[in-house]
């Protein structure tokens, strides 16, 4: 079991997205290859999905560089990340 609790920054800016309703979950640990969801790549560590639920369809902006603190959506935190 890894104990590196720092994500991998994905990118430096959120995906927007228009999802329907349904449940989801985010990639909290920044290894998943289809971004911006989990695909299980975190198993081996101390990382866990961030399930949630859209209730209609809408535009969402999903946080990518892994340190938002409003998970799944993006509160602006990777502009402290940009060169
Ligand atoms: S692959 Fe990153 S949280 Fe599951």
């Amino acid at each position: 079991m890894s104990t590196d609790l720092q994500p991998v920054i994905v990118d430096k800016k959120p995906i927007v997205l228009d999802l329907e309703a349904g449940t989801y979950y985010w990639c909290s640990c920044g290894h998943s290859t289809n971004q911006p969801f989990c695909n299980g790549a975190h198993k081996g560590t101390d990382f866990v999905p961030t399930k949630f639920e859209v209730t209609e369809t809408k535009k969402v902006a999903l946080c990518l560089c892994k340190h938002t603190a409003k998970a799944p959506f993006c509160d602006g935190t990777h502009h402290q990340y940009e060169d």
